[in-house]
């Protein structure tokens, strides 16, 4: 990176940004003007999106060639999305006064994010916001010269809607400021225990029953004896709702990972029909306490068809490559205690209850590649040696020794590095924890995250296999909008910065500096930063 960013503070940095004489204004009526193929115009109609949104500027989106407007965004080649469900996301961008803005790149995903590059260009000399801006009808963007492309192809947030709910406005929000950082894959973690968040058709009471919880655990599920709020905690996605967010997310170039975690974390889809656990257990419910809960899917034919059923709802709904299954914490005490499950593990040849597991998620593997998906699951769908290698696989345990990550990198699973060590953001991010707002647990600070490498510990011989990095925002102690930004930001800057620059990550205190005029940005949009919600 060339030093010239600490005068734009983009944050990732460019692999390459050189500054010039003069800067380019964008006026009220503006043409951007696009060439290329058809998807080159959705892009362009986003950048003049934020231009009316940002800048009060009302742009018109014409198809022209590239010196026949002071705005022109160039598609050069249609490619194939690769083998897991990735465009080319490299792009080039000049700007000078004689030339306006010219953005360059190879597919319509890079394309997308030369607009965020360009966006974080127009505001950077302030704060850029909808407010600060939207009367200026003018955005001004220094001339320089950019050339980019990320390091890691996937570029993740999760987000837990089970634990607390989040509407679609707020959702679609998470989207947008993932996508401002030039992160490409939002993680739906969209079912748990303690709440099932998206409406199936032919499943309905998931969402009717499943989505309401009783009450809520008030303070840390550690303190004894538990105090609830005595208030229900509900809510679900329609599926309108769900095309909503993913059209949003397609806009952007963000692709829409779902996850419906199973054979464990099911307990908000037992109670709705029962006849999918084990009946072992009779404390039965939308579970209204964190932690693991050991009723599990009994996994019976009938109950393998019930997930199978759901996921057909899911494909039609989500277009992305990779759906996730979940698989992580799912005790076996159920499997061992009934005895459906122990004749069921006789007849499929299973000698340890654990096989149940590995069993259900080679065929659910099989059933995703038969529709066109990859199955991508916790790290524990690797336990047992059942697994497809087509299957990738979400790495979030580094104390797990029996898991062996660059073993797997080996045998073909894509890897998605997100250790609770470094991407867990519901971990306290700064000491003394007692004065920070709840978290679960533990303490993952911003320069403890921006000193992240994906690949550590990965052979260099595995290391293609390493698809990239997500961060985690699991829910308990996340209930409101502002909490979530803050827990979020800026540690998801940090990681952006690394899964965008990889090895050529620049120092934590360059990352600092452009950090704090970028941080304007962010509270222009109103995301909470180093403040105690
Ligand atoms: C997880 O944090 N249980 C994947």
């Amino acid at each position: 990176m060339k030093s010239e960013n600490s005068v734009f503070n983009v944050v990732p940095a460019p692999a390459s940004i050189e500054a010039r004489d003069g800067e380019f204004s964008i006026e009220d009526s503006a043409t951007v003007a696009w060439s290329g193929p058809e998807s080159a115009r959705d892009v362009a109609g986003l950048f003049a999106e934020y231009l009316k949104c940002y800048a009060g500027i009302s742009a018109v989106v014409a198809e022209a060639p590239s010196s026949a407007a002071g705005i022109s965004l160039v598609q050069t080649a249609d490619p194939a999305p690769d083998d897991d469900g990735f465009l080319p996301e490299n792009y080039e961008i000049e700007v000078s006064r004689e030339g306006g803005i010219v953005a360059k790149a190879p597919s319509a995903a890079g394309l997308a994010r030369a607009v965020q590059t360009l966006r974080q260009l127009a505001t950077a000399g302030g704060p850029g916001s909808r407010a600060a801006n939207a009367g200026a009808r003018r955005f001004v963007v220094p001339a320089c010269c950019v050339s980019d492309a990320p390091a890691f192809r996937w570029r993740g947030l999760h987000l837990d809607v089970s634990r607390h709910f989040f509407p679609v406005e707020d959702v679609c929000r998470f989207i947008e400021l993932l996508a401002q950082h030039r992160m490409n894959v939002f993680h739906w973690h969209l079912t748990d225990d303690q709440g099932w968040r998206i409406e199936i058709k032919r499943y309905p009471k998931l969402a009717e029953v499943g989505s309401v919880r009783a009450r809520t655990i008030v303070g840390h599920h550690s303190k004894w004896p538990h105090k609830w709020d005595d208030t229900p905690h509900g809510g679900f996605y329609t599926q309108d709702d769900v095309r909503r967010v993913v059209e949003f997310a397609a806009r952007r170039h963000v692709t829409v990972v779902p996850e419906i975690d199973m054979p464990g974390h099911m307990e908000a889809a037992i109670a709705a029909y029962p006849e999918l656990g084990t009946g072992v257990f009779s404390d039965v419910g939308v579970r209204d306490i964190w932690g693991i809960s050991q009723n599990v899917l009994c996994l019976d034919d009938a109950c393998v068809e019930f997930c199978k059923g759901v996921w057909e709802e899911l494909f039609e709904l989500f277009p992305g490559k990779f759906c996730h299954l979940g698989g992580d914490e799912a005790p076996t005490k159920a499997w061992e205690e009934c005895a459906d499950s122990q004749r069921l593990m006789a007849e499929r040849g299973l000698d340890q209850p654990r096989k149940m597991q590995s069993w259900f998620t080679a065929r659910m593997s099989e059933f995703f590649r038969d529709h066109g998906r990859r199955l991508i699951g916790w790290d524990e769908i690797l336990e047992g040696d059942a697994l497809d290698p087509s299957a990738a696989v979400m790495y979030w345990r580094p104390w797990a020794k029996q898991i062996d990550i660059a073993a797997a990198a080996k045998i073909g699973h894509k890897i998605v590095c997100a250790p609770t060590s470094y991407t867990y953001f519901d971990y306290y991010q700064a000491e003394p924890v007692s004065e920070e707002p709840a978290g679960i647990g533990g303490l993952n600070t911003l320069p403890h995250v921006f000193s992240f490498d994906p690949l550590e510990g990965i052979a260099p011989e595995a290391s293609d296999a390493v698809l990239g990095g997500q961060g985690q925002l699991w829910t308990e102690y996340i209930a409101t909008r502002d909490h979530l930004d803050y827990m979020a930001y800026p540690r998801a800057c940090a990681l952006a910065e690394v899964l965008w620059c990889g090895s050529r990550k620049p120092t934590f205190a360059d990352f600092s500096r452009r950090l704090s005029a970028h941080s304007k940005r962010l509270a222009a949009e109103g995301v909470t930063l180093w403040q105690k919600p």
